[in-house]
């Protein structure tokens, strides 16, 4: 039995840092969208008990220190249920290391496809709870959709849909550790914070501009050195007549938002001739599951 399913990026429209948990982790309010830039995600069961991995993209792990396979061992580990020989075969699209929850998302399509594959009619809320096992962007990427995440980004609140634009990403060539940027935030000292009461109000009233002026990623204010890059691609993006543009989660993409299909083209032909890691593509309204 076989069944494919698609792993949607996601982007975050702002991204705000509360406090400092006793367990290390931090207290998020986050505004999320998905896009429809995705991975193809093919699994098959057959007897046996083994997961096995492969990638179009050879530097990628095989082993279970890739996270779709170890979402397959979580699956049948936490529901108790009789092990099945798993193939994943996983077509990358989304950039790696990027910001834009690839490893998230595949792990959550893993989820679902094996929900369907195995008939364990699990909810997305069951799956969610699957999720936040293995990172704090899995709950999110098992429906999608605009919502707001806030604990450690597992409570999530679905929100009024961004209206479908244009979007570019853009990923520079180096790579940001999630846990070093999360290392340097200071909770009391950040002293620009975005606006998501504001953010959500736009979103209500449908207003792509005014959800895009709010746009605001309390992590661009701890970027240093070659890291201050994604500023020129952010300047870039807005030049080239987005509506507004920020960077996603810990980065490094940036990416702009535009009503305009032929200024967000313009701006995408621009930065791929120096990133060779530009996507053009749109929001994703519908939910997953
Ligand atoms: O949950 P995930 O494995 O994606 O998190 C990676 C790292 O990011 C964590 O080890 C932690 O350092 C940091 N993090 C955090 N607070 C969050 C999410 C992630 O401090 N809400």
């Amino acid at each position: 039995m076989e069944i494919r399913v698609q792993a949607y990026g996601k982007l975050n429209l702002s991204l705000d840092i509360l406090r400092r948990q006793l367990s290390g982790y931090h207290d998020m309010r986050m505004v999320m969208e998905t896009v429809e830039l995705c991975d193809d995600v093919q699994i098959s069961i057959a007897e046996g008990d083994r997961v096995r991995l492969s990638t179009n993209l050879h530097y990628l792990p095989v082993d279970d220190s890739n996270i779709a396979a170890e979402a397959a061992e979580t699956f049948f580990q936490e529901l108790g249920i009789p092990r099945k020989q798993v193939t994943i075969h996983i077509h990358k699209r989304l950039p790696v290391s990027a910001g834009v929850a690839g490893g998230s998302a595949n792990a959550a399509a893993v989820f679902r496809g094996l929900n369907q594959l195995m008939g364990t009619g699990l909810s997305a809320e069951e799956m969610r709870r699957l999720g936040l096992l293995l990172g704090s962007d899995v709950p999110y990427c098992i429906s999608g959709g605009t919502a707001l995440a806030e604990g450690r980004g597992e409570v999530l609140t679905p929100l009024c849909p961004l209206p479908l634009c244009h979007i570019v990403i853009c990923k520079p060539r180096f790579s940001i550790r999630t846990a070093d940027l999360f290392g340097r935030i200071d909770c009391t000292k950040i002293r620009h914070r975005p606006d998501t009461a504001g953010m959500v109000d736009a979103l209500k009233s449908e207003n792509l501009g005014q959800v895009a002026v709010r746009m605001y990623n309390v992590f661009e204010d701890v970027l240093d050195g070659k890291q201050k890059e994604v500023f020129a691609i952010k300047t870039a993006l807005l030049d080239a007549g987005a509506l507004g543009a920020m960077m996603s989660g810990t980065g490094p993409s940036a990416f702009g938002l535009f009503d305009d299909e032929q200024a967000a083209r313009g701006a995408y032909e621009r930065l791929r001739a120096v990133y060779p890691e530009t996507y053009l593509t749109r929001n994703r309204r519908e939910l997953l599951v």
